[in-house]
């Protein structure tokens, strides 16, 4: 604690940074410590953040009394072994996505919390996208009626130099394009459409020199009988959508990402009006929506201020490791069905 605030710290700069700028602007936490072995990006957090304490010790940083949750946003590989380390020290933690490279990994973290009686919570901001809850409901309350179909695509694109360091290792990243960039979008599958039967997979390297793959390509089936396609990939130049749509008896709904594309539910009062006021409100992504709307907050900030409010009000995380853990297995099933040319059953 400091200043009677909760006090929070980050390890790792590189998206860490979004957390750091996060719990800075957040009131009830105060950003005390951040923690990396790269110089240049310690100097650089020195200099926007007033009065923060740097470490390029991770050991020393969990030596810190003021520091009361930790975000590990460090190579995925890591995850595990560093929010252990945290919550063995007596700090809540905050882990990016994906929870880590393996489920017996993560759950590591899942029977650590628990033991400690600290809390670990997971980053899968895409599901604060301010579309998401409308696209939610409609699946909850029934109005999309029966799921039949939904086909994901994440098509992005990555140049060589992206890949000189840790990304695209099978112990570090864990994969590729589907563990690194679509598992926000596995996540969001698995979320909306309900838990995963099977993956029938294909997967590839076809314009990068990596380790792991740059395309993947699945047909997956799901426990409620509905079914879906799921394309990954980091060759798709220059980086262009994140397709996600669902197809049910009752209509159909289409996104890129957080901007939504089409929505037609058959039971509206009127088909095309509502479709046109919800292409005015959410047609334009979080921006336009968080604008019009100050009760949506999106992206990292939505999931910092959810863990300081968890420790303070003593209740779970918005996404718990367990939950993270649904996407991590998805995405090892398709690399199991891609490398043996089975069907895979979770
Ligand atoms: N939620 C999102 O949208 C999002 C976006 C990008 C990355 N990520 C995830 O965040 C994690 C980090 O990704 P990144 O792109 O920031 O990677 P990065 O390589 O840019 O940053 C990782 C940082 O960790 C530091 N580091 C490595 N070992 C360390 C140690 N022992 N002690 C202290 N610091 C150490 C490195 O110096 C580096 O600055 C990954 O798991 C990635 O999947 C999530």
């Amino acid at each position: 604690m400091k200043n009677s605030k909760i006090g929070y710290a980050v390890v790792g700069l590189g998206i860490g940074m979004a957390h750091a700028d996060a719990a800075y602007e957040y009131d009830k936490c105060e950003l005390v410590a951040v923690c990396d072995i790269n110089k240049d990006r310690l100097k650089k957090a020195s200099e926007k953040y007033a009065g923060v304490k740097c470490y390029e010790s991770f050991d020393e940083l969990l030596l810190d009394k003021e520091v009361d949750i930790l975000s590990i946003c460090l190579p995925s590989g890591m995850h595990a072994d560093y929010s252990v380390k945290a919550l063995e020290a007596g700090k809540h933690v905050l882990v990016e996505k994906p929870v880590d490279i393996t489920v017996e990994a993560a759950m590591k973290i899942d029977e650590c919390a628990r033991r400690t009686g600290l809390k670990a919570g997971v980053i899968h901001q895409n599901r604060n996208n301010a579309l998401m809850k409308p696209i939610k409901d409609a699946i909850d309350s029934g109005r999309l009626g029966k799921l039949v179909l939904g086909t994901f695509a994440v098509k992005w694109h990555r140049e060589q130099h992206y890949y000189e360091g840790w990304h695209g290792t099978w112990d570090m990243d864990g994969g590729g394009s589907l563990m690194n960039q679509a598992v926000h979008t596995v996540d969001l599958m698995q979320w909306l459409m309900g838990d995963v039967e099977s993956v029938s997979s294909k997967m590839g390297i076809y314009g990068h020199d990596i380790e792991t793959e740059d395309l993947t390509t699945s047909v997956v089936s799901f426990k409620n009988g509905a079914c879906a396609t799921f394309v990954s990939t980091t060759c798709a130049y220059p980086g262009i959508s994140t397709e996600i749509c669902l197809y049910g008896t009752g209509g159909s709904i289409e996104a890129d990402a957080d901007k939504l594309k089409l929505w037609k539910l058959t039971d509206s009062w009127d088909i095309d009006e509502e479709e046109a006021e919800m292409l005015e409100k959410y047609g334009e992504g979080n921006l336009s929506a968080e604008k019009d709307d100050p009760d949506i907050v999106c992206g990292h900030k939505s999931m910092i201020i959810d863990i300081v409010d968890a420790v303070i009000e003593n209740r779970e995380p918005q996404i718990s490791i367990k939950e993270a853990c649904k996407s991590v297995r998805i995405v090892n099933a398709v690399y199991e069905s891609a490398r043996t040319g089975k069907t895979v059953t979770l």
